[in-house]
């Protein structure tokens, strides 16, 4: 059967037609076919703190968020995102008027775009993106303007940088958000403070909104170093910064996200949220509440295993022969594959189960401008070390038996 009706119009909206399959439901489904392994999506495979799924469990049988929680989410869990901002970047978010709990980030990145864009405004957000940007844009009616970070090497280092020249570029009168992400998937990049502090004098100066992503804070190696943008000079009444307890507790099936911003913000962000999903996730929510009051230990601990993983894959990664962009932050490594005589990054990813039997993502998937990413690929390091161990012997018998 064709994807039309009778009268051979389209049954997918056309705002979306462009919005085919991910590429992480095809590179997964290969994973699986061939047995490879799955370096592509950004998950786990080890579960979040014992204590935190048994919060969760003790929630459960207690019946605490079996029934609808209420619609800005579970006062607790609000508390403790408002806490959070407060003992680790001393911001202050009124709970009851300044967070919101929502299904995810990525339900917040929708409901943030739903609720302030108006169809034609354009939205510029750097490039690669995430791909729910894309579509989330797209479902709200508004134009996105990518602005690409390029590779650089600065000291030694090869790293995605922003220019800021571009970004003020890219800025017409038409612009009404930026929509910001770092550190950065799948770049790894971590904007530094000059560049935040550029950026946020630029949504002043031309009175912009931004939503900013930031579900990797607590992912930050060497010496970066993640600052929230609302921290700016002028940013806190106009920024939406979005968190995640995916990535931060390692349980991304749980979906428990957050909004933190200016009432007025969290009030347009709600009334999209309200008919999204309306609540989700209520026992998780509770469990959340109690991960964000860990002791600083498990963030620094979490930070120093997963910095050991980074270091693992990417040597792996250098002695296969890819170029690798050690990644500042995140739990992703972006490669350059011209070194290994390729140049085709969607052919490669496709090739490579097959090959050596493990699985990564074209980066050019995170592009309007498919060719700056067409030599990139992207693998996860979220994974047990022997796991990587055995991926990169994979990759290494691949390029130098
Ligand atoms: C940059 C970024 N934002 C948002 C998300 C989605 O977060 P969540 O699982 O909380 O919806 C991801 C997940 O990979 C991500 O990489």
């Amino acid at each position: 059967m064709t994807p039309m009706s009778s009268s051979a119009r389209p049954f997918l909206n056309r705002r979306l037609a462009e919005f085919g399959t991910t590429i992480f439901a095809e590179m997964s489904a290969l994973a699986v076919e061939t047995g490879a392994i799955n370096l592509g999506q950004g998950f786990p495979d080890t579960d979040g703190p014992e204590e935190i799924r048994e919060a969760a469990v003790r929630a459960l049988r207690d019946g605490r968020g079996n029934q609808y929680p209420p619609g800005p989410g579970v006062p607790e869990l609000r508390a403790a995102v408002s806490d959070h901002q407060h003992r680790r970047y001393g911001l202050s978010y009124d709970p009851d008027t300044e967070v919101l709990v929502t299904a995810g980030a990525t339900e917040a990145i929708a409901a943030s775009l739903l609720a302030l864009l108006e169809p034609g405004d354009e939205v510029v957000a750097l490039e690669p993106y995430y791909d729910s940007y894309a579509a989330c844009i797209a479902m709200a009616g508004g134009t996105r303007v990518p602005v690409t970070l390029r590779p650089e090497t600065t000291d030694g280092r090869a790293a995605f940088r922003l220019d800021l020249d571009e970004l003020r570029d890219a800025i017409t009168d038409r612009t009404r958000l930026l929509l910001l992400n770092t550190p950065h998937n799948p770049t790894g990049t971590v904007l530094t403070r000059d560049e935040l502090a550029s950026i946020a004098e630029l949504a002043v100066e031309r009175d912009l909104l931004v939503v900013t992503d930031e579900v990797y804070e607590h992912l930050v190696f060497d010496t970066a170093e993640h600052i929230p943008l609302a921290s700016f000079p002028g940013m806190r009444e106009r920024t939406v910064t979005i968190g995640s307890a995916g990535k931060t507790f390692s349980f991304t099936g749980w979906k428990v996200g957050w909004v933190t911003a200016a009432p007025a913000l969290v009030t347009a962000v709600r009334s999209a949220k309200q008919y999204l999903t309306y609540v989700a996730s209520g026992p998780f929510q509770y469990a959340v509440a109690e991960a964000l009051r860990l002791p600083d230990s498990y963030f620094a601990d979490f930070r120093a295993d997963m910095l050991a993983k980074r270091d693992l894959l990417a040597g792996g990664l250098e002695r296969a022969g890819f170029k690798v962009f050690r990644p500042a932050g995140t739990y992703f490594i972006t490669t350059d594959i011209r070194p290994l005589g390729e140049s085709d990054g969607f052919a490669f990813c496709r090739a490579l189960p097959e090959r050596a039997g493990v699985v990564a993502i074209p980066n050019a998937v995170f592009y309007d401008h498919r060719e700056e990413g067409a030599p990139f690929v992207r693998f996860a390091f979220c994974k047990r070390a022997d796991v990587l161990q055995a991926a990169t012997d994979r990759l290494l018998k691949l390029w130098k038996d």
